[in-house]
């Protein structure tokens, strides 16, 4: 059995780069979400409320350059309405994300966190609307936010300026997770599979500045390439590596909050389902209003009808658990080593 703890970055690059050992990583993945999360399958309503941002970077589709993208943001009492659905529905946390959009400074997205709060007591708030000052992220976690999701994207400084603008440093997103924890959040962080450029190296760079931050969610999907981005040409993410990264993420941390994510279901039909059965426990279905959901476009094809819709999360129940898996009214926190 390979000890992937154990592993120095040598091998662990290895590892990475070979399907030899997917069927074994895969098992003891499943096997330690099953210990510790059992068979409960943990869902989060996202509400992308804002597809304006300033940044530019060069795989995505809602980046500032991109002229053909459909600009909307909600308002207050539109992200209220999606809440109330989303409760309804039985959703015990909401993902409020959105572009760096300065129009949503601390004076009107306080107010939005405050709102959500009082209505709400019982749910987490989860915000992933990028980099912001310290006294911004103190703010809303005084309204009531609960967990902040800011992939690191890599961690790799030449691989960074590759994906992204100079106005962009890896240094500034390193410097707010670590201001995102100082403060109390409960933090997420993450990569794409398979960006241009990214190697098994920088895969192994991302996987050690995981354990150093070691944030309570892991987000990684693979890498979808956008029609209207200077990456339009670039090669799709590969689903096995994403499984396999998939596990070895559990494996490492075996109490982390993992989701299969939407670009991973944008890629495969079954995604979901293979993401559940190397390691991952989070679902996040799509609450937006349906009319703008085709414009918070990141990459072609994402993915928001059907399983990955909020309101079909009946359905979705149902095919979950005819994989053996349990959908659950909760607020998901993460459990904690004892
Ligand atoms: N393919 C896959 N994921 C993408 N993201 C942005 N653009 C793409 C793309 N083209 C991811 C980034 C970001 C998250 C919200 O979506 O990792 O952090």
């Amino acid at each position: 059995m390979i000890a992937v703890e154990q592993l120095n970055d040598k091998q662990l690059a290895q590892l990475i780069g070979t399907d030899k050992y997917d069927e074994e990583l895969r098992r003891r993945a499943l096997a330690l979400r099953r210990k510790i999360y059992g068979n409960k399958i943990f869902v989060r309503g996202l509400i992308e409320f804002t597809n304006y941002c300033k940044n530019n970077c060069y795989y995505c589709g809602i980046r500032c350059g991109n002229n053909k993208a459909v600009r909307y943001r909600l308002t207050q009492q539109e992200i209220l309405d999606c809440c109330h659905k989303g409760y309804d529905l039985g959703f015990r946390t909401f993902v409020l994300q959105g572009g760096e959009d300065r129009y949503f400074s601390d004076e009107i997205l306080v107010p939005v966190v405050a709102e959500i709060r009082q209505t709400f007591p019982d749910v987490a708030i989860t915000l992933s609307v990028g980099e912001r000052s310290e006294e911004s992220y103190q703010h809303l976690f005084q309204a009531g936010a609960d967990r902040y999701l800011l992939r690191h994207e890599t961690a790799d400084e030449e691989h960074f300026a590759k994906l992204h603008p100079a106005q962009q440093q890896l240094s500034t997103r390193i410097a707010c997770l670590n201001v995102l924890k100082k403060i109390g959040y409960v933090v997420g962080s993450g990569f794409m599979v398979g960006s241009p450029y990214q190697t098994a190296d920088t895969l192994v760079k991302d996987i050690r500045f995981l354990q150093t931050l070691q944030p309570e969610m892991i987000g990684i999907g693979p890498f979808i390439k956008h029609k209207d981005t200077p990456f339009n040409d670039m090669a799709n993410g590969d689903l096995q590596l994403t499984l396999r990264l998939l596990a070895i993420l559990r494996i490492l941390f075996p109490y982390a909050l993992i989701p299969a994510t939407t670009a991973l279901a944008t890629l495969a039909d079954n995604g979901r389902e293979l993401g559940m059965q190397y390691g991952a426990n989070v679902l996040m279905p799509n609450l937006s209003p349906q009319a703008i959901r085709n414009k918070y476009s990141l990459y072609d094809n994402k993915v928001y009808n059907g399983d990955e819709s909020a309101e079909q999360l009946a359905g979705l129940k149902s095919r979950m658990a005819q994989a053996g898996w349990e959908i659950v009214t909760d607020r998901g926190d993460p459990k904690r080593r004892v």
